[in-house]
């Protein structure tokens, strides 16, 4: 991926790949579109793929895959136990990250359950600079308590601060006094910080959280799923890094981890995950679960055709080229929103194009959540598929009051070298179409709430007859168009 001039003056991201399988697409007229987001509750969870045009839910497991990865599936080793397969996939982690063993894992979560199953106790604090939805859960259900350490700029929507996922160090400081390092027993750190719009930590910062975690003796851990966009941007923004290449920075991160895991389905353009340390009596604690909980050591849920594309992949992520693509096309599609005035998260980070929700849809109340309207209003728009990332995604309180998330966010994921510039000219298009009618769209009300995971499996109604009067409002304007 290289930002190219062009003659007439503009500047625009152009992809160093060509596209040589394909998936047909269909845009269903509008007024599908509103069947559709009816039968699916207006959780966008609940879409099926026939009625979606641009599928921007994830960049989980839907990923393209290069033609050496689709190659490499070809020459796996099935066996059960001792598979080459696994062999080429763990040497392949040994040489990117330094870590000589490998405890495989069938996705992210999995090794979330792991860690918290073998580390965590009740009582226990685990800070982080900012939660994910996945290890927060199974920290939660081992007793354990999730503190948020990100600094103050991560939770400003709108910044120019180049590391927005950086720990607040006096902050950390301060609760390991406050707790004692006893009771932490390891800081989680996230790449790419997923809920806070793909916001990455500088090395500087990580290196200073790791010598306060080594003082205290209190494990490091790295949520490494979002590596890729954060390793981008520490060469693209960090000083003392410009010179370095992508390998060179990700040894320098991992030296300074006593565990890294990671999902594949977004690290390595595949499907699967796993564990990465160095240390045998750290091993020997998470062992047992591998086989229990995963399969057998040398595959962990995974099949062998998904660990050959890792291992592929993993080597695809340190070429520079081949990490750009994400990050550039966000950064085009924030700054084109940007340019027409729609509120969205910057500076562009990784994963996605975050809209603000909050400022999108100023007159929905929060506990009709904006997020979740904006998601039923945009597919609307144009059979775009997004995540709400705000009230909809908290939990319950026991006593039933109702959390309100500290931001209401629609994450438009860009899955790797998946969609073309004319794609991302049309999602803006329809944004932009959306947001000149923004006081058409109202809230939403739940019909059905699941105690647990409700972002999931929950179903709401529109408040009013909004969606209606939406539809008949892109008729108005765009004729027969789809
Ligand atoms: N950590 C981060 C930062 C993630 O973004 C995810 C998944 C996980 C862990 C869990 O990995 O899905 O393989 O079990 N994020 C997906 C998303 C679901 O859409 O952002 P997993």
């Amino acid at each position: 991926m290289a930002n190219i001039s062009f003659f007439s003056g503009e500047t625009i991201p152009l992809e160093l790949h060509k596209v040589r399988v394909v998936q047909k697409l269909s845009l269903v007229p509008v007024e599908r579109r509103l069947e559709a987001i009816t039968e699916a509750g207006n959780n966008t969870f609940l879409l099926k793929n026939k009625d979606i045009f641009l599928d921007m839910l994830t960049d989980s497991g839907v990923n393209a895959m290069s033609d050496n990865q689709m190659a490499a599936m070809m020459i796996c080793d099935d066996s059960y136990a001792g598979s080459a397969t696994f062999t080429r996939l763990e040497s392949k982690i040994n040489e990117i990250f330094g870590t000589p063993i490998f405890l495989p894992a069938h996705q992210g979560r999995a090794a979330e359950h792991i860690l918290a199953q073998a580390f965590v106790k009740s009582g226990n604090v685990i800070p982080m600079n900012f939660h994910f939805t996945t290890p927060k859960a199974h920290i939660t259900l081992c007793g354990g308590r999730v503190e948020e350490l990100v600094i103050d700029e991560g939770l400003n929507t709108t910044s120019n601060f180049p590391f927005k996922g950086n720990i607040d160090i006096d902050k950390l400081r301060a609760l390991i006094e406050k707790e004692g390092a006893k009771n932490i027993p390891f800081i989680r750190i996230e790449a790419g910080t997923n809920l806070i719009g793909g916001q990455p930590f500088s090395l500087e910062n990580l290196r200073e959280t790791a010598k306060i975690a080594r003082e205290h003796g209190i494990m490091t851990v790295l949520d490494a799923s979002l590596l890729q966009d954060n390793l981008y941007f520490i060469k693209q923004r960090e000083e003392a890094c410009r010179d370095w290449s992508i390998r060179k920075i990700t040894r320098a991160i991992s030296d300074e981890m006593d565990i890294i895991y990671f999902s594949a389905r977004k690290l390595g353009f595949a499907r699967g995950g796993g564990i990465c340390l160095r240390d045998k009596a750290i091993a020997d604690k998470l062992i047992e679960f591998v086989p229990l909980f995963e399969g057998f050591l040398t595959y962990g849920g995974m099949s062998t055709r998904e660990m050959e594309a890792i291992t592929v992949g993993l080597d695809e992520t340190m070429d520079e080229d081949v990490i750009s693509q994400g990050p550039q096309f966000i950064q085009f599609m924030c700054d084109e929103c940007v340019k027409k005035g729609i509120p969205v998260v910057t500076p562009a980070g990784g994963l996605g194009c975050h809209l603000n929700a909050m400022e999108f849809l100023p007159h929905v109340d929060q506990h009709q959540y904006p997020a979740g309207a904006l998601a039923a209003a945009v597919f609307l728009a144009g059979g775009i598929r997004g995540m709400e990332r705000g009230t909809i995604s908290e939990q319950r309180e026991p006593d039933g009051t109702e959390p309100l998330a500290s931001m209401e966010l629609l994450r438009l994921a860009l899955p790797r070298r998946v969609f073309t510039m004319s794609q991302v000219k049309y999602a803006v298009d329809r944004i932009e179409w959306l947001f000149h009618n923004r006081e058409l769209v109202g809230g939403l009300k739940f019909v059905e709430e699941p105690t647990t995971l409700r972002f999931f499996f929950g179903r709401l109604a529109p408040v009013g007859d909004w969606q209606e009067k939406l539809v008949t409002q892109f008729r108005k304007d765009f004729g027969d168009s789809l």
